[in-house]
């Protein structure tokens, strides 16, 4: 069934000292997950929140977590994260870079995938924008979300990389020709403008950290990269309901 692009803001932009003002803030205007970025200092350069800090946004909020893996040793920190509460949960195939693409990494994706989905939460998969997404392809009918990102991982506030969309394209046909239909979030550099882009090639969920939390008014931010996502995803699927008529 068609449904409206969801809005997972990032906390890592958030103010950390007021995270509860933060976490009511987005509840309030319309945020459907909170997303939150760990990175470890090896997978990638930046070392940001961990797992106590998961075990007290779950207290403190209803919303799901969305919680974001950037770490070198998935299989060993996914039980824990899972513990503190992590209702979905996404690595990197780049995590098992020794053996990208062979038959070791896609096994230990398969483990990974398999402790997620075995403690009742959702597992996702993700790859960086220099990974071709074909790696991703037997991995598509075991997850619930494919996180493309839009940056290189590891800081929030960077760019959106062009060629994004095309990206998104690709993981949503080659879903589409095994007939499953994950969740696509897109994730670094959206605001109100790249959102409507990756919204019509097919993206469901959009992070975006700085273009709310930095914003003068951070609530009326997130309502308006969810309302250009809306337009841009409604006159897509306009377009391809019209061609379908022709
Ligand atoms: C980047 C993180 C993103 C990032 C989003 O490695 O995964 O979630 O913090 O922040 P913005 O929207 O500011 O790019
Ligand atoms: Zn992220």
């Amino acid at each position: 069934m068609f449904a409206q692009v969801k809005i997972s803001p990032s906390l890592l932009s958030a103010d950390f000292m007021n995270m509860e003002r933060e976490l009511r803030m987005i509840e309030q205007a319309g945020a459907s997950f909170a997303h939150v970025d760990v990175m470890d200092g090896h997978f990638v350069p930046n070392l940001t929140m961990g797992v106590p800090f998961v075990r007290c946004l779950k207290a403190a909020t209803a919303l799901p977590l969305d919680v974001h893996l950037m770490i070198a040793n998935p299989l060993e920190q996914i039980p824990w994260f899972l513990d503190a509460g992590a209702d979905w949960l996404t690595f990197h195939i780049e995590a098992f870079e020794d053996s990208l693409g062979s038959p070791e990494s896609l096994e230990a994706a398969k483990q990974a995938i398999a402790l997620i989905r075995e403690a009742g939460a959702h597992p996702g998969i993700s790859c960086k924008p220099q990974t071709p997404t074909a790696t991703l392809k037997p991995l598509l009918s075991l997850v619930d979300m494919v996180l493309v990102m839009s940056v290189n991982p590891g800081f929030s506030g960077q760019s959106y990389m062009q060629g994004t969309a095309s990206r998104v394209a690709e993981v949503v046909s080659m879903a589409r020709a095994q007939g499953r239909s994950p969740l696509i979030e897109v994730d670094g550099g959206i605001d109100a403008f790249t959102a409507q882009e990756v919204a019509r090639a097919g993206a469901d969920v959009l992070v975006a950290g700085n273009a709310i939390f930095k914003a003068e008014n951070p609530a009326a931010a997130l309502k308006e990269i969810a309302a250009s996502a809306h337009l841009a995803q409604a006159a897509a699927l306009q377009g391809i309901c019209q061609a379908e008529e022709a």
